[in-house]
């Protein structure tokens, strides 16, 4: 297994260009079984889990071919309709197949995705959604076996947004028979992304991007071309990798619109940012100002910042407190900060980390996407050697993240 060695203490200063956002290419992958034909995808992050999901979508039938960091994807000859449990277990996403091909084949049998490091991660409302819309589901040996004849418009409302929740409905409403409306539906950029490549494929949806969507039913969808939006999230982990290490750091091909709140808690940490159409530069200036944060939905604080900016707050000058309000078990990162010198006590959901001085180097190891991203952040601010272990977890998400830390010139290479 691989892993990260990384000497810290180094400014980082330059351009890094933003990839495409892995969680706005899997659903669009997924809503390519609504067509038939050839569809050309561009701006694809080049991450495992891009690559997982194009082998499920293989799987199921389908023809895929890669062009640099555009797909090609030919979904004229699905006929197998079964996510299997060993690709479902591996990346839960998967299960954004189910909407899909319950719309388009009125059939399908998809693993229940378990539970992961940062939660039990149900998939209850994706369920009853679909039962809304007349599917008939029966769970066995941890499958969801699933038959619709021809399902029906009808008013969904999610207890809680849940993102891919919303994708799945949208998925399985686009070809329904009359109109959908979709209550406290989730607003983030990726789902809008969806939408925008529904619609280009002929779908009628009025709303993405708030709590209220609407869903005309159309009887067949045709393949085209999409463009997948820049990765708020890679933006934001090296918008925080540049005030960490004190220095000046521009992400360039980035959508700022999409990281208004995280703009705001740089601002609020004492970072200087500029602000351009599709760029946004970072400047440290000095030790960072302690500040409390609250995850949440779209437009709120993304909780796929949070071990982010807490590896940030370890050494801000004072006490800051991290409200996790998305997941139950998202602080997995805080005990790996603590072994390098951080102080992080957890408190339920809240995470209250007083700040210290100095980091220093130490073996850590990396147990979920986002949490390996804030151990390297801390790993580059940190005194010292500091290896990460288990980076197929970064690997999943981050394309290349060490060669483009390096390029910015951080002291940072991959082991086998
Ligand atoms: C998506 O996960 C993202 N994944 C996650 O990113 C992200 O952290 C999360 O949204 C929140 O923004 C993809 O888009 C592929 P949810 P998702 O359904 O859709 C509860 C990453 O790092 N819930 O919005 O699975 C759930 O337990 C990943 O790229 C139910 O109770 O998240 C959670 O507490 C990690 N029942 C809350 O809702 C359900 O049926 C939000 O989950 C569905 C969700």
């Amino acid at each position: 297994m691989d892993y990260i060695e990384i000497e810290g203490g180094v400014q980082l200063h330059g351009h890094v260009r933003i990839g495409g956002a892995k969680n706005a290419a899997l659903p669009i992958i997924a809503s390519l079984l609504l067509t038939t034909g050839e569809t050309r995808l561009c701006n694809v992050p080049r991450v495992r889990d891009v690559f997982t999901f194009g082998q499920l979508l293989q799987a199921l039938g389908a023809n895929i071919r890669s062009d640099g960091s555009e797909l090609v994807i030919d979904t004229s000859r699905i006929d197998r309709f079964e996510a299997p449990y060993e690709l479902v277990k591996t990346m839960r996403a998967s299960f954004l197949v189910l909407g899909p091909l319950l719309a388009r084949y009125g059939k399908a049998r998809v693993s229940l995705p378990g539970g992961c490091a940062i939660g039990a991660r149900p998939v209850n409302f994706h369920l009853q959604g679909l039962e809304a819309l007349g599917a008939h589901l029966e769970l066995t040996q941890g499958y969801v076996s699933a038959y619709a004849g021809q399902l029906r418009g009808a008013t969904i409302t999610f207890p809680t947004p849940t993102v891919t929740g919303t994708e799945n409905m949208l998925m399985a409403a686009v070809l329904a028979k009359g109109t959908t409306v979709i209550e406290n539906a989730a607003c983030e950029p990726e789902v809008v992304n969806l939408a925008e490549a529904l619609a280009r494929m002929g779908g009628r949806i009025i709303g993405a991007g708030s709590p209220r969507i609407a869903i005309e039913g159309v009887s067949d969808l045709e393949a085209s071309v999409h463009d997948i939006i820049p990765d708020r999230i890679e933006a934001g982990t090296f918008l925080v990798a540049g005030a960490m290490t004190g220095g000046d750091v521009t992400v360039d091909r980035c959508r700022p619109q999409h990281l208004g709140t995280l703009l705001d808690h740089l601002r609020g940490i004492g970072a200087g940012l500029e602000v351009g159409a599709d760029w946004v530069r970072v400047i440290s200036v000095g030790r960072a100002q302690p500040l409390d944060i609250v995850t949440a939905p779209y437009p709120g604080f993304p909780t796929d910042m949070q071990a982010q900016m807490m590896a940030l707050l370890t050494r801000a000058d004072g006490r800051s407190v991290i409200s996790e309000t998305v997941f139950e078990n998202r602080y997995m990162h805080a005990a790996e900060l603590c072994r390098m010198g951080a102080k992080v006590d957890l408190e339920g959901s809240d995470a209250v980390i007083t700040g210290v001085p100095r980091l220093h180097g130490a073996p850590v190891m990396a147990t979920d996407l986002r949490a390996s991203a804030g151990l390297i952040l801390a790993g580059l601010a940190a005194e010292g050697l500091t290896t990460v272990s288990r980076v197929y977890h970064l690997d999943r998400g981050y394309e290349q993240i060490e060669v483009k830390l390096a390029a910015l010139g951080a002291k940072i290479r991959r082991l086998p």
